[in-house]
C-alpha cells in the first residue's frame, strides 16, 4: 500500500453527529488527527463548538454544526452548512445515540410495563437519526464518484440483548440492520457503510466520586463480565472508527465490529 500512513485522511471531509462529548468528541479529534476536516455536530451547539475549537487550535480544520439528527429539516441544513465551509462531505459517522438529546439512558421497567410514549426518544436518534443523516449525505457521496464510508456506532445492546432496556435495543438493532442494506445498495460507488458496536464506556463522573463508584458490588458485577477488565474509552472506540474510515478498509462494507472489551464475542 503506497503512502507511510494508511491512516492518513488528508483532503476528505467528515460529519461526526452527536460530537460534542464523549465518543463523538474522540472521534472527531481522532479523524482531524489524520488530517480530515471535521464538521463536528452536537444537538448542543456550545458542546460542539468546544471540540471544533480545540481542532482548530491544534491546526485542524473543524466547523461546528447544531443540528437535532432526529430532525431532517436540521440535518439537512447542517450537511448544506458543513460542505459550504468544509467541501464535500465523504466521511460519515453517526454516533449520536443513546436516549437523544436532554436525555439520560437509564433502565427501564420490564418493558411489558414501558409506557409506549417512551420508545420514540430512543428511535428518534437512534435508527431515524442514522437514517435521515444517510438519506441527507448520500447523494452528494454518490455524484461526487470519489466513494465514501459511513460508520453508525450501535451497542452491544443491539447484537445480545439487555434487559429493561429493550427500545434503545431495538433501535440500535434496527440501525445495524438499515446499514446492512445500504452496504448493499452503496457498494457499486465505492461507498462502505459498517456498524462499530460499543460495551460500556467509562461513565463521565466526578474525579471525586470514581473510587466510590468502582467500589460498589453493582459496578464490579458489572465488570466481571468483561474480558479485559475496564469499561471502554473514547479512544477505544476512535481507533475503530479512523480505520473504517480509512483507505486501508475499502474492501470492508456491511460488517458490524464489536469493540467491547470482550463483553460478547463475534463469530
Ligand atoms: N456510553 C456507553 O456506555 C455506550 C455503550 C454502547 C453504545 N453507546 C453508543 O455510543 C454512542 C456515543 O455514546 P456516548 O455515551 O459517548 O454519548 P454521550 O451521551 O456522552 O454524548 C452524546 C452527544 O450526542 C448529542 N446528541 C444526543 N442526541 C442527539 C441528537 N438527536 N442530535 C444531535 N446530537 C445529539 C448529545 O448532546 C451529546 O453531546 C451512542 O450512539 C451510544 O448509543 C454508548
Amino acid at each position: 500500500m503506497a503512502g507511510d500512513d494508511i491512516l492518513d485522511l488528508k483532503g476528505r471531509a467528515a460529519f461526526v453527529t452527536g460530537a460534542g462529548q464523549g465518543a463523538g468528541r474522540g472521534i472527531a479529534l481522532a479523524l482531524a488527527g489524520h488530517n480530515a476536516a471535521v464538521a463536528v455536530n452536537d444537538f448542543v451547539l456550545e458542546r460542539a463548538e468546544a471540540v471544533a475549537q480545540e481542532i482548530r487550535d491544534a491546526g485542524g480544520k473543524a466547523v461546528a454544526v447544531q443540528a437535532d439528527v432526529g430532525d431532517y429539516a436540521s440535518v439537512k441544513a447542517a450537511f448544506d452548512a458543513a460542505a459550504e465551509a468544509l467541501g464535500p462531505i465523504s466521511l460519515l459517522v453517526n454516533n449520536a445515540g443513546n436516549a437523544g438529546p436532554n436525555s439520560q439512558i437509564r433502565l427501564t421497567d420490564d418493558f411489558w410495563s414501558t409506557d409506549i410514549a417512551d420508545w420514540d426518544r430512543f428511535f428518534r436518534t437512534n435508527l431515524y437519526g442514522v437514517m435521515n443523516c444517510c438519506h441527507v449525505a448520500l447523494p452528494a457521496m454518490v455524484a461526487a464518484g470519489q466513494g465514501g464510508r459511513i460508520v453508525t456506532i450501535t451497542s452491544d445492546s443491539g447484537r445480545v440483548g439487555d434487559a429493561r432496556l429493550a427500545a434503545y435495543c431495538g433501535a440500535k438493532a434496527g440501525a445495524a440492520g438499515f446499514m446492512r442494506a445500504l452496504a448493499r445498495e452503496t457498494g457499486r460507488h465505492g461507498i462502505t457503510c459498517n456498524n462499530v458496536s460499543l460495551a460500556t464506556l467509562d461513565p463521565p463522573i466526578p474525579e471525586d466520586q470514581r473510587e466510590a463508584y468502582y467500589a460498589m458490588d453493582r459496578t464490579k458485577a458489572q465488570l466481571s463480565r468483561y474480558t479485559i477488565r475496564r469499561f471502554g474509552t473514547p479512544d477505544d472506540v476512535a481507533g475503530m472508527v479512523l480505520f473504517l474510515c480509512s483507505d486501508a478498509a475499502s474492501w470492508i462494507t456491511g460488517q458490524t465490529y464489536p469493540v467491547n472489551g470482550g463483553y460478547s464475542f463475534s463469530l
